[in-house]
């Protein structure tokens, strides 16, 4: 096995607590390489999920975090400048081409359409990746596989999947998962007794209530996991709840002032 390949495999099992049939229909569309995008708010455990796959499949995971300043060549690859003279480097999208990776690039919209149609034929039956700038053509490895993820809840007009891209590939929706599954889930990363992180997920269910009515997105799992850190490490709950839960998501005084009531109920 290459040690260009060696780093990316998922070495400890990570705790993944399944909340539907998610991991076999994964596991389907796995086996016959199906692109997959994963759908659902922020912090709600898509990544968590395809390590956990990654895992469990034995398989490497090769993740790109996308931003909008990203171009086609960071996904592909460049040449870059060397003593020796120029030299090829092979671009995340490449390498897990090449050696068989799944490829998780995360936050798809954010990067631009130029930039998302190199995937494109990777995506059909070609299963090649055209590296225009060296003049080769990389056949996908057979166990290469690419999955992105998608938040819904943000997409504008301007801002979206284009349909051409979209329907490349199978979609699995993802959502906070429900009140107990959210608790144990809590409760087993921090460290926190269930009955406090029972309260930090009814905290947070009243905030997903307000979503559309002055919040753009609610309290998210990752928040509560931070707050729940914070509470373990002794930190006062009122306090660690304004800072991890509150305060980031609204500068809205009255709104504020109704998630910090939210908190006292419970506390
Ligand atoms: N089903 C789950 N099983 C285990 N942990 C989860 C689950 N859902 C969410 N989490 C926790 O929530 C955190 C945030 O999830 P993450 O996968 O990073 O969210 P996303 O990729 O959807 O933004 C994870 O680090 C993990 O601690
Ligand atoms: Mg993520």
């Amino acid at each position: 096995m290459s040690d260009v390949i060696e780093q990316y495999f998922v070495k400890n099992e990570p705790y993944y607590r399944p909340v539907a049939d998610e991991v076999k229909l994964y596991e389907a569309a796995y086996s016959v390489r199906m692109p997959m995008m994963l759908k659902g708010p922020t912090g709600c455990g898509k990544t968590r999920f395809v390590e956990y796959m990654a895992w469990k499949l034995g398989k490497p995971l090769i993740t790109v975090a996308c931003n909008e300043d990203m171009t086609a060549s960071d996904l592909v690859g460049r040449f870059l400048l060397d003593a020796q003279g120029t030299r090829w480097q092979d671009g995340p999208l490449t390498t897990a081409a090449r050696y068989g990776a799944i490829c998780y690039l995360d936050e798809v919209v954010e990067a631009r359409q130029d930039t998302t149609v190199v995937i494109h034929p990777l995506t059909d039956n070609r299963r090649v990746l055209p590296l225009e700038k060296k003049g080769e053509l990389v056949g996908a490895h057979p166990d290469f596989q690419l999955v992105i993820s998608y938040n819904p809840g943000y997409q504008s007009l301007m801002k979206d999947l284009k349909q051409s891209t979209k329907q490349r590939f199978g979609a699995l929706d993802f959502n906070y998962p429900q009140h107990d599954i959210e608790t144990e889930i809590v409760s087993h990363e921090t460290g926190i007794d269930s009955a406090i992180a029972d309260k930090l997920v009814s905290i947070a269910e009243r905030a997903r209530n307000l979503k559309g009515h002055g919040l753009d997105e609610g309290i998210s799992t990752r928040m509560l996991i931070y707050a729940g850190n914070l509470i373990a490490k002794g930190v006062d709950v009122h306090a660690a709840c304004r800072m991890a839960l509150v305060r980031p998501i609204t500068d809205d005084p009255d709104m504020r002032d109704a998630l910090d009531a939210a908190v006292t109920t419970f506390f």
